[in-house]
């Protein structure tokens, strides 16, 4: 089959590797590119794809989907994996989610306070507001527009930043909610679905903190791991029935949902609630996910494009998987690129390696982002995939490299 990938980062690595895993004859292609995909996959631009050079298309990142590319690509006749405009607006527009769950009682944070002027929000936070509680900028800020604060001078330094000064763009800046702070163990939970049938997915955590013991700032993502222990079956269909199947049934009536639809949860002490919804496969989730998945991936892609789930049959590996994210010094803020990796070919049995922000330069593989590489351990029980993980990361190394040592720590 001839397939493109549409996006260049760890994940789509991690896609690309489960595809050809399914088939090593998959003709696939990419338009972003890294050290790790280039072996997999070969890079052309866009515009030089022809209906007959995609049999399917599979979008990655949020950004395309939020802006509409599938739209584009189902014009032009293509099978494209993901979500339509309207319907990606589930991550597009934090103030469209919060609407569609608070319309239809889906379990969420609670509504404080919605604005598109800044000084509106001022006078909110001086007068009403109890803190801590939660600020978000509307639209897509690559993970960056979500502020906890504990009191006025904070939240006033958010909505600044945030409405005025745009630092998240235009965009992101216009309009923010804010909602109240909620505690509990997070977990992300992601299905994929055709529109009618949904087919769920491993339930996984991800560590958004920089550092140790959930301090420091919120990065795309640390690490991860698959499956948990906290969120047994029983629970997975709770949130299904209560959560995913009504989300995904409102926004079936506004155009039909194909793709992933990926819940971000809080298990709070009044039971799960939403913090956020992604129209896209999670980072670094799905490089714990998919190596779990047993089944036969390509065909469940190209089933939900085809409106074809109902006919498959999901199977998963009973083991576990870790990744560890080695990023660059200085992320999620400014970083130096270009250093040379180290210690990648000795391959660990039951490891996986996902290369995010890496090039290939002069013949050496370098570092090229702040995110540089996923190391995934699997292994029959979650510590045996954690030892395993980090065995192998210790093996790698750059100059500056970083790495959270807590991943699914106990
Ligand atoms: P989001 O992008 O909306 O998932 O937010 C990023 C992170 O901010 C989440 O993973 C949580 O750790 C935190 N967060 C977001 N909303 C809330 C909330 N209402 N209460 C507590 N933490 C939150
Ligand atoms: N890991 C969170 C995300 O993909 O947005």
């Amino acid at each position: 089959m001839k397939i493109l990938v549409i996006g260049g980062g760890g994940r789509e690595h991690a896609i690309i590797w489960r595809l050809k895993l399914d088939n090593p004859d998959h003709r696939i292609s990419c338009v972003t590119t890294n050290a790790g995909i280039n072996e997999l996959a070969d890079s052309k631009p866009l515009v030089s794809y022809n209906r007959s050079a995609a049999d399917l298309i599979i979008i990655g990142p949020e950004t395309p989907l939020v802006n509409g590319t599938v739209n584009v690509l189902l014009n032009f006749g293509f099978s494209v994996f993901g979500p339509t405009k309207a319907v990606a607006q589930i991550e597009g527009s934090k103030i469209f989610c919060k609407s569609l769950l608070t319309k239809n009682n889906i379990p969420t944070a609670k509504l404080l306070f919605q604005t598109n002027n800044p000084e509106d929000a001022f006078r909110y936070l001086k007068d009403q507001a109890k803190f801590p509680l939660v600020i978000k900028a509307d639209q897509l800020a690559a993970g960056k527009g979500v502020y906890i604060v504990d009191n006025l001078p904070q939240a006033n330094k958010a909505i600044k930043e945030i409405m005025i000064d745009k630092k998240h763009g235009d965009n992101a800046g216009d309009s923010i909610l804010m909602e109240e702070f909620l505690t509990g163990q997070e977990c992300s939970l992601q299905i994929i679905t055709d529109g009618e049938t949904i087919v769920p997915l491993y339930p996984a955590r991800d560590y958004k903190r920089l550092l140790d013991g959930d301090r420091g700032p919120n990065t795309g993502g640390m690490g991860s791991y698959s499956p948990l222990a906290d969120v047994p079956d029983s629970l997975v269909r709770l949130i299904l029935q209560t959560i995913i199947m009504p989300t995904l049934n409102n926004l079936n009536k506004i155009e039909t949902y194909v793709g992933v639809l990926y819940a971000g949860l809080i298990l709070t002490k009044n039971g799960p609630k939403v913090l956020e919804y992604n129209c896209r496969f999670g980072d670094p989730e799905a490089q714990v996910v998919l190596p779990l998945f047993a089944g036969n991936f390509t065909e469940i892609l190209q089933a939900a494009c085809e409106g074809e789930l109902k006919k498959i049959k999901p199977i998963w590996y009973h083991r576990s998987a870790v990744c560890v994210v080695l990023a660059s010094k200085g992320y999620p803020n400014n970083y130096k690129t270009g250093y040379c990796i180290t210690g990648l070919d000795p391959t660990i049995e039951d490891t996986l390696l996902f290369h995010a922000g890496t090039v290939l330069s002069d013949g050496e593989i370098k570092t090229a982002g702040g995110r540089v590489l996923n190391i995934v351990g699997i292994g029959s029980d979650l510590a045996t995939a954690r030892t395993n993980a980090y065995k192998r990361l210790f093996k790698i190394s750059f100059e500056g490299s970083i790495h959270r040592q807590d991943i699914a720590q106990s």
